[in-house]
């Protein structure tokens, strides 16, 4: 079954198509990696499907019903989420905080009786405190709980933020370049991490340029090229395909 489903994509700036009738699916449990040039429209597409820019004509469907046109905070409340390419931690809160802050987008008590402390805002908060320190022990940074945001190294803060997209439980996760800055241990340490939040039953769709963790991780790849779908198939068919091939070596 496909979780997500995009047909004929497009949205142009001004006379620029940045995405161009792009079509495909993601099945569930599925991790999908979109590569491509700079320019290609990889984040435009991001933005597409989480809400954040508007599209000019297409479709998308999330689990069978259209998000087309929703707003952000609709999409993630259907159960897409998003990380960023540059990770937004709250440099203020301790690390358990800020994983506690990305599941208070479920939360059913609201924000008035949250401040009040009213019982019910109460029992939530110590439940969304385990389950917070939960996702800290499953990435393995259960240490880090108490530590601020802020003195952390980078991939301490990838954890994070992963700990904390997990917590909120979402359906399909968008990462958009989560390997850009940083080091080999760093992206090894990311693939099992990816491979860790698959393993949840998250799907994934992914935007990379480290080619072998695509090719590591992804079980399909769409290759974009000036807005445009140019080739999508098993990463054992990508490596072999021409026009993909061409597209790499003429950016080089
Ligand atoms: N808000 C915008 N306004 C105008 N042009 C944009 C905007 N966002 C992206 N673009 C252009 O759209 C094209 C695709 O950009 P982008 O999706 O960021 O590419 P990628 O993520 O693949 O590097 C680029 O030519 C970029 O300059
Ligand atoms: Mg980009």
């Amino acid at each position: 079954m496909a979780l997500l489903e995009v047909n004929n994509l497009s949205k142009f700036f001004g006379g620029l198509k940045a995405v161009s009738a792009v079509s495909f699916d993601v099945p569930q449990g599925n991790i999908k990696a979109i590569i491509g040039p700079n320019g290609a429209g990889k984040t435009t597409l991001f933005n597409l499907i989480a809400g954040s820019i508007r599209p000019d004509c297409g479709s998308v469907r999330f689990k069978n019903s259209s998000i087309f046109g929703l707003p952000p905070y609709r999409i993630a409340q259907r159960g897409i989420l998003r990380t960023f390419q540059n990770i937004k931690l709250f440099p203020n809160l301790s690390v358990l905080e800020n994983v506690m802050a990305g599941m208070h987008v479920k939360g059913r008590a609201g924000l008035a009786a949250g401040m009040l402390r009213l019982p019910q805002a109460r029992a939530e908060e110590a439940f969304i405190s385990e389950k917070a320190h939960e996702m800290l022990a499953f990435f393995n940074i259960g240490e880090l709980a108490k530590r601020n945001a802020a003195h952390l190294s980078f991939g301490q803060q990838r954890a994070v933020e992963f700990a904390r997209a997990l917590a909120s439980g979402p359906a399909l996760l968008l990462l958009d370049e989560p390997a850009a800055g940083l080091n080999t241990q760093e992206t090894a340490q990311l693939a099992s991490q990816i491979a860790h939040i698959r393993g949840k039953g998250v799907t994934i769709l992914i935007v990379e340029h480290d080619m072998s963790l695509i090719m590591d991780i992804s079980d399909e790849i769409v290759v974009v090229s000036s807005g445009q779908k140019i080739a999508e198939g098993k990463p054992s068919d990508i490596q072999r395909n021409a026009d993909v091939v061409r597209v790499y070596l003429g950016e080089e």
